[in-house]
């Protein structure tokens, strides 16, 4: 794969650029970006090919709903830099954008799934996304996961490169796979029939694997504890996973009962009306030293239920990351809530290691190593 910082600057100059970011990021109730992660994430590329004279047309998806617009994301761009808005794709407004455009000028299109090739991968549509420029670089880590036309029809028909984040990320991540000693991961999140192959394979690469989240409700349900009414897959681990010497659960629990009054206690204590809703300071005092200890930590996912506002251990467990980060420990951190619990937290961003844009896609490049977005540009 070749990178935009190999491309030679005189071959970007007036040269237009099919720039596949991912932009989808949370609206507020206003509808505007409540988050700008991604953005300023995703920046460093635009940034890059615009101040060497590159004709800059990004393309991104927003949400699921094809009704959506790219519009919060535009007004929320300018305070990156200027960025015309296109209200349109493959349409005849995006056609006479394209040929206007003038060098080191950025043009944000529509919302790719506004059209219905873009998640079907229709080469018809891949070919008009194509027309539009002369070479393409893809940028959206967060959506390699998806073989969308965008993605990877596009990649075949034009000259392709990855972008700066890109870059990054599949560096950071093959790092990940393959972690210093010693070596720490957490994961949460719920669906345990998802995540159960790279729960296998973490249990391999790393000297300790802690489970938090809903994916630990369903280890004390397979331990045959009562659960009450909490969230539980429709899988549950297996017996060797249980007892792999380097598999960690919670020692302890935060329970909501039905008064919404909350309470630690141990798993073994949880009652039939209580719902469990993040761990508790006995199980940040169990892995504690080993996050202290640790030369890399790997991070996916809230200790609890983020949207019910239970965040406070996950806080916890982002000042012991950040700890260990100042005293020489590398870290990887991934999902967007836990980036939004961490950006909450008070600990600054740049004192926890390097923070993954990708939610699936950065657990499915963990498990496989590529991803199909990776491969297109290969
Ligand atoms: C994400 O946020 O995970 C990516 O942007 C992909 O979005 P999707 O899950 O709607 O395909
Ligand atoms: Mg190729």
């Amino acid at each position: 794969m070749k990178y935009i910082d190999e491309i030679p600057a005189s071959e970007l100059r007036g040269t237009r650029v099919l720039l596949r970011s991912d932009f989808n990021v949370p609206l507020n109730t206003a509808g505007e970006v409540a988050d700008v992660f991604r953005l300023e994430r995703g920046w460093q590329s635009v940034r890059y090919l615009s101040e060497r004279g590159a004709k800059v047309i990004i393309i991104s998806h927003i949400g699921r709903d094809p009704q959506e617009s790219l519009q919060p994301i535009a007004r929320a761009l300018k305070t990156f830099g200027q960025v015309v808005f296109i209200p349109g794709l493959v349409s005849s407004v995006a056609r006479e954008a394209v040929t206007t455009i003038q060098p080191g000028e950025i043009a944000l299109l529509e919302n790719l799934r506004s059209n219905p090739g873009e998640t079907k991968n229709d080469p018809a549509f891949a070919a008009e996304l194509a027309s539009l420029a002369d070479i393409y670089v893809d940028d959206a880590f967060a959506a390699a996961h998806r073989a969308h036309a965008s993605i990877v029809g596009v990649a075949a028909l034009l000259p392709h490169y990855g972008g700066l984040l890109i870059r990054d990320e599949v560096r950071e991540l093959d790092a990940a796979r393959i972690p210093q000693a010693p070596s720490f991961a957490i994961l949460g999140g719920a669906k345990f029939e998802t995540k159960a192959p790279l729960i296998q394979s973490l249990l391999n690469a790393y000297d300790h694997l802690f489970i938090a989240g809903a994916l630990a409700n369903d280890v004390f349900k397979a331990k045959g504890m009562e659960v009450g009414v909490s969230l539980i897959s429709k899988e549950l681990p297996s017996p060797d996973v249980l007892n792999n010497p380097r598999f960690l659960a919670p020692v302890d629990v935060t329970v909501e009962r039905t008064d919404k009054q909350a309470r630690t206690k141990k798993p073994q204590e949880v009652a039939t009306d209580e719902k469990i809703v993040d761990i508790g300071p006995d199980s940040i005092a169990l892995i504690a030293p080993l996050i202290t200890q640790a030369k890399y930590i790997l991070w996916n996912g809230p200790t609890g239920l983020y949207e019910g506002g239970y965040v406070s251990w996950t806080h916890a467990i982002a000042e012991l990351i950040s700890k260990a980060v100042e005293n020489g420990a590398h870290a990887v951190i991934g999902g967007g809530d836990t980036i939004a619990a961490i950006q909450e937290s008070g600990v600054p961003e740049d004192s926890l290691g390097f923070l993954s844009t990708g939610g699936g896609a950065m657990l499915e490049y963990l498990l496989k190593g590529t991803l199909p977005g990776i491969e297109a540009l290969k």
